[in-house]
């Protein structure tokens, strides 16, 4: 054990002993990173002692941010002003804030010089000192802690007792890329790639506490390992991932089309265990709204990389992100998105409104849209893609699809819910000898977002 761990364990009696019965809520915006760092969050804090409670009732209240739309800032402000007048009906709530909002100067001045009442704030490259910093806030005084950098020790000490059968695992940190729309790379920094006997360890664990799904999160997995001291690639980690035994599939998260290597389609041909799914975000059609995201792609290479993946692994899920009303975006070039969307149909595609981000290039672009015109045009964007979505799903209606039950339905506890290899939703009658398995399951009916099916046993 190093002198830090020790640290942090006495800092992390020291809470218990200060917060003894205390509960907590967590809200979280933004992505799976954002979640994932919420789920590390709430683990050390019961390590604590600390429990979860809704929010009305939790003694600490913590909000995990996003920065890239303006709609999720607004509504973190909206939020931190309304806990103000809930602290003063219960004074002795605590009010945190921290993610991709506190790492910008700009929204944690404002945070910190606007709202007196918030206790504590950390950045995303924090989550390990916060024992220090309860102890800090504990003694009334405000914690504030942002750090540029990521420290690699972080993550295996928030392992806990997780008990889920599908876990995300960070493989890198930041991006290096600078879309011209996307305030990531200010916000979490230059990409950091994790050590590979780090991110094997960590899967391993997972594996012996009956985890049987991995989800490898980066923003740009694809260009992982290049700042290690000895290089490895994204598909050479993912080949060692594939060794660790328990684990029965493989996710990754997200991929730029730009760095898509050979070796890495291959591995859909090579490795079973990887998820016949991939995220795979276009943001435009358009070839000059592309260069104009800095996105270092074309259209048709785009395309090229779906046949290839295509011919790697018939039957792969294929999902993506779109931006919708970029500067100086044409009907033309809008046109040129739905073709894209018509002609790769996917399964699922995350749409959204361009958003002005200050302190990005294309914020100081010529030609903003128009929002009636960019509203206009997600709608019918979204109209395409849910059909295709719908056709998609129905297409599965009659088949045996290899489903991982996560979780009984929140709704109705006779039912349960999974995800295919492909990333589907599934819900079924509840069997308790398939939660928590990977199990076949006949696909009986569904609507555009999600399937309904039945297990089959022998
Ligand atoms: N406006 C709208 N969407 C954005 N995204 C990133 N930045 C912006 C922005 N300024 C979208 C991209 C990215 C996804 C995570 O969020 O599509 O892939
Ligand atoms: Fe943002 Fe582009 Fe980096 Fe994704 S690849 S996080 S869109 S800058």
């Amino acid at each position: 054990m190093t002198l830090r761990d020790q640290q942090i364990n006495s800092q992390m009696e020291a809470v218990r002993g200060l917060y003894d019965g205390s509960s907590y809520y967590i809200e979280t915006h933004g992505c799976q990173m954002n979640e994932h760092d919420s789920h590390k969050i709430a683990t050390l804090l019961e390590e604590m002692g600390f429990q979860w409670a809704p929010e009305e009732e939790a003694d600490f209240v913590l909000l995990n941010t996003c920065s890239v739309r303006h709609s999720a800032e607004d509504k973190v402000i909206g939020h931190i002003g309304r806990l103000k007048h809930e602290k003063e009906q219960r004074p002795h709530l605590k009010v945190g804030v921290c993610g991709c909002m506190m790492q910008r100067d700009e929204s944690r001045n404002y945070v910190l010089s606007t709202f007196p009442h918030v206790d504590l704030v950390f950045g995303t490259n924090n989550i390990f000192e916060l024992p220090r910093l309860l102890l800090e806030m504990g003694e009334k005084k405000r914690a504030v802690s942002i750090t540029d950098e990521y420290h690699t020790f972080d993550d295996q000490l928030m392992i806990g007792d997780r008990n889920s059968v599908r876990e995300y695992v960070n493989i890198m940190y930041g991006c290096n890329n600078f879309c011209t729309y996307c305030i990531v790379p200010y916000t979490r920094g230059r990409e950091t790639s994790r050590p590979v006997g780090d991110i094997l360890e960590e899967v391993k664990l997972l594996g012996e506490r009956g985890v049987k799904e991995i989800v490898l999160l980066g923003q740009n997995v694809n260009s992982y390992g290049k700042n290690l001291q000895e290089v490895v690639s994204f598909p050479e980690l993912l080949r060692q991932v594939h060794e660790v035994p328990g684990i029965e599939r493989i996710q990754f998260l997200t991929s730029h089309p730009k760095d898509i290597s050979r070796e890495l389609i291959d591995s859909y041909g090579d490795l079973p265990k990887l998820a016949s799914y991939l995220h795979l975000p276009v943001q435009s059609g358009s070839n000059d709204v592309l260069k104009r995201m800095n996105r270092h792609y074309t259209r048709e290479q785009y395309l090229e990389i779906v046949a290839q993946v295509r011919r790697a692994r018939p039957d792969i899920a294929l999902s993506t992100d779109i931006i919708v009303g970029f500067p100086g975006e044409t009907e033309e070039d809008f046109q040129d998105t739905l073709d894209l969307v018509r002609e790769v149909r996917y399964d699922s595609a995350f749409t959204f409104l361009y958003s002005r981000r200050s302190g990005t290039k294309a914020d100081t672009m010529e030609d903003q849209i128009d929002q009636d015109v960019k509203n206009e045009r997600f709608q019918r964007l979204l109209e395409v893609v849910y059909a295709i979505q719908k056709e998609k799903n129905e297409a599965l209606f009659g088949t045996t699809q290899q489903v991982l039950f996560e979780s009984v339905s929140k709704k109705d506890a006779t039912r349960m819910t999974g995800r295919t290899s492909g990333y589907k939703l599934v819900h079924a009658p509840y069997d308790e000898t398939a939660l928590g398995k990977i199990v076949p399951v006949r696909i009986e009916g569904g609507n555009t977002f999600s399937l309904e099916g039945t297990v089959l046993h022998g």
